[in-house]
Order: structure tokens, then sequence, then C-alpha cells
């Protein structure tokens, strides 16, 4: 697998004139922060060498290289989800591909559910720390020691100095935020109200189908990561509504300029 990341990542330096300092993992509800990045190159995932191929006609995704809030940045728009078919290793090579880029943090956005019965729909929660419920783990398999530790660290999966200036951003552009706990799992069913419960006693604030893959590959190549929800529905008893995917995307988007401001203004002072 080295060989396949590096030669993706030689593809892509040969069409790019900037080294990213920074990953960006654009999920439901943060493609305006893509409206704010001075662009300078776009690759269609399709032209990228050893990249999932979309499963979704006419999805393809792109890498977008510009500039963010003074620093240089590389955006996934459209990330790789375990439920479409892809192995976890699938749905995590482009963090690999990202590291050898030269990335030094990674930023990550999702829609999530709520079970923490003091959020409300629309709300933000900062990810403090997570559950890894989906079937696997990306980094089963041969581990390659020349990107990580066959057993890593995972006691601070999202750092702690961010988290804190995160909050200071949002306190001075007057956004609520909350702190909490993510669940990953595979998806794509939403949760039954059973499930929601259990997701609440598991410990999580919040409930989602990615990041958490992501987020430990990063962490195994030692990369500070911080990644934030937007709770778009709430798995809280008494409160517990069908849910859509057309309904998660309409509360992400209306929640997404708060996002995305605490995004910028963080990238600024890292
Ligand atoms: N559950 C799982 N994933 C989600 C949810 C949810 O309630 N909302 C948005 N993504």
């Amino acid at each position: 697998m080295l060989e396949q990341i590096k030669s993706t990542a030689a593809y892509i330096q040969s069409k790019i004139s900037i080294q990213p300092e920074i990953g960006i993992i654009l999920g439901t509800g943060l493609g305006g922060l893509v409206e704010e990045i001075k662009i300078k190159h776009t690759i269609d995932y399709k032209e990228i060498p050893n990249f999932p191929v979309s499963t979704v006609e006419g999805h393809s995704g792109k890498l977008i290289f510009g500039e963010l809030g003074g620093k240089n940045v590389v955006a996934m728009q459209g990330r790789f989800h375990f439920y479409e078919g892809y192995t976890l290793q699938q749905v995590t090579f482009p963090v690999r591909v990202m590291k050898l880029l030269g990335i030094k943090n990674l930023f990550v956005s999702n829609a999530a559910g709520g079970v923490n019965s003091n959020f409300e729909i629309g709300e933000l929660m900062i990810i403090n720390d997570h559950i890894n419920m989906f079937p696997s783990n990306p980094l089963i398999g041969k581990n390659i020691p020349e990107l990580g530790p066959r057993f890593p660290d995972m006691s601070d999966a999202y750092d702690r100095i961010i988290i804190e200036k995160a909050k200071a951003v949002a306190a001075r552009n007057n956004i609520k935020v909350a702190e909490g706990v993510y669940l990953g799992l595979s998806g794509p069913t939403f949760e039954t109200p059973a499930e929601y419960r259990m997701v609440k006693i598991l410990g999580a604030d919040a409930v989602g189908m990615s990041t958490v893959p992501e987020v430990i590959v990063a962490r195994h190549m030692k990369i500070p990561c911080f990644a934030m929800s937007i709770i778009t529905d709430l798995g809280v008893e008494g409160k517990i509504v069908q849910v859509t995917h057309q309904d998660v995307q309409e509360v992400a988007a209306l929640a997404e300029k708060k996002m995305t401001i605490i995004m910028k203004e963080l990238i600024k002072e890292l």
C-alpha cells in the first residue's frame, strides 16, 4: 500500500505548485468553506491514480488546493463512506496521501445525530473524543511502520490546544458550540430509538457515519486532528421523529455558515 500512496502523492505533486499545510475533509454541510478558499488547483478524484472510484454517478469529488486564512490547504470536496461499500482502507486512503503531501493538521466536519438531551437541532459540537463502532478498524492488516506504529496511542485523538482555540474563536464570534463525544458506526440506516439509547449509554453525545476512520489513520501518522459536527437531528427520548437525508442536508446548510467562520478563523490562528 505504501507504494500506491507514494505514487498517488507523486502524481498530485506533479500537478500542483503549493505545499498544503492543512488537510480538510468537508462533510455534509461544510461545502461552503470551499467558497472561502482562493483556489489554485482542482483535481477530480477520477483523474487521481489509486483514488477510490465513486459509486455515485456524477458525484466524483474533487481535491481542492488553495489558500484559506493565509495558509495553504488541501480540501476534499466529497468524502468516501464505509456504507458506500469501500473498505476502511479505501475510505482513509486520501488521508495517507495528504500526509505525504505535507499536511500538519487535519480538519474534519460532519453531520450527526445528537443524543445529548441538552442539544438542539442546528447546534454545533466540537468533537473531543470518539468511540469506534464501525465493524472494523482501518489499521487492521499489515502495519506500515514507515507511517506509524502497530499499536497507535489514541489518548489525545482530538487536539486539546486546537479545541481551546476553536472555543475562543466561537466565543469571539458569538457562536454557541457544545463539546462532546462522537460515536461512529457504519450506517446507512439511521438509528432506531433503542440504538440511540445505546449510543447515549455508551457515553457519546452524537452519532454519525464518518470521521472516526479518517481520524484513526491521521493519528496513526501523528497528525493533530480537529473535528466538528452539525447536530442535524435528535436521537433523544421523546424528541425522536422520522429523519431523511434531505432533513440532514437542510439543517446542515443552515448551520454551515457558523462552522465555516470557526474553521476559517481557526486556520488563521494555527
Ligand atoms: N445518525 C447517524 N448519522 C447521522 C445522523 C443520525 O441521526 N444524522 C446525521 N448523520
